[in-house]
């Protein structure tokens, strides 16, 4: 089942804010991110926790979000954090909120945890039940084994988020910079089964694939480099660290125009063909391109995207 959020809210761009710094999360609300993640975990030190539950509450409440779809991410379920984090920003501010990106996913069975207690906290705060989404983030060997079971867990699931930090950490991979290869692999791709996977899994089920970060945020060259894999592969978005990727972001997820162009010139030239059969019909011609029900699929999918994006 597709949550209401997830096919119709486009994630090009998925900033990550420290949820410990309320200058940079004031400034985020004014950047062009189509979603901003307001972080609990890894930003966040232990000792700063409990403060920036506040900041988040209260830069929540205080609107000023425009479009942007707001989450937050809590700790993982294996902290002593995470019910905390969840019950301090929902009773505090769960009409502000659209999901919780839950981190360090292993199994269904956190994800239905998680939509358990939302369940009791969107119930006992007055708010619709289900509204809440949440984001599981894939960053380790078991959670991509189980990835069909956690995308299931819950209607509420939206988008699938690769984190590409932990997971490669997590399999032991000898490499130090996130988003390139290993030295010794090459040729090949070190990530195209993950990515593979997360992206088949989340077509599978009807949600979003998010790409994780790329962390040399000075190097815009490389982060696009590292978008424009994911991107051609189908990915939704990626997230970004810094507002200088944001613009590169938006555009390597969006389809080019050219391609839009001649996206919605092959549904015009499909609709119309299909008119004068007075319904399906197999292959027409588009100039010197034969077009078919299965290329006006792909059509659709380019068309989709440029839409959402606003083309
Ligand atoms: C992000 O959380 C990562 O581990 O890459
Ligand atoms: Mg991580």
């Amino acid at each position: 089942m597709t949550s209401p959020g997830s096919t119709t809210r486009v994630r090009r761009s998925v900033l990550a804010v420290p949820g410990s710094n309320p200058r940079m999360i004031d400034k985020a609300k004014g950047l062009a991110a189509d979603e901003v993640f307001l972080d609990l975990e890894d930003a966040v030190a232990p000792a700063a926790k409990a403060d920036a539950r506040a900041n988040i509450v209260a830069a929540l409440n205080s609107g000023g979000w425009g479009t942007q779809i707001r989450v937050v991410r809590v700790n993982d379920w294996s902290t002593e954090y995470t019910y905390a984090d969840v019950i301090t920003v929902v009773e505090g501010a769960g009409s502000e909120l659209d999901a919780i990106l839950l981190p360090k996913v292993i199994d269904a069975g956190q994800v239905r945890a998680l939509d358990l207690l939302l369940t009791q906290l969107e119930k006992a705060n007055g708010l619709p039940v289900g509204r809440i989404g949440i984001e599981p983030q894939i960053e380790n060997a078991l959670g991509l084994r189980n990835i069909d079971a956690i995308a299931t867990a819950s209607p509420r699931v939206q988008t699938l988020v690769f984190g590409p930090a932990d997971f490669m950490a997590s399999i032991n991979m000898r490499t130090l910079v996130v988003g390139e290869q290993p030295e010794g692999y090459a040729p090949g791709d070190a990530y195209h089964h993950i990515y593979m996977t997360i992206l088949l899994a989340a077509r599978a089920h009807g949600l979003q694939a998010i790409d994780g970060p790329y962390l040399a945020v000075r190097d815009i060259d490389g982060f696009r480099r590292n978008a424009a894999r994911t991107a051609a592969l189908g990915f939704d978005g990626k997230w970004v660290l810094h507002p200088d990727q944001i613009t590169a972001c938006n555009e390597i997820f969006s389809p080019r125009q050219a391609d839009y162009d001649r996206a919605e010139e092959i549904l015009d030239a499909y609709a119309f063909h299909t008119s004068l059969a007075g319904g399906a019909r197999g292959a027409v011609m588009l100039g010197d391109e034969m077009i078919d029900e299965a290329s006006a699929k792909m059509a659709q999918v380019i068309a989709d995207k440029g839409r959402a994006a606003g083309m």
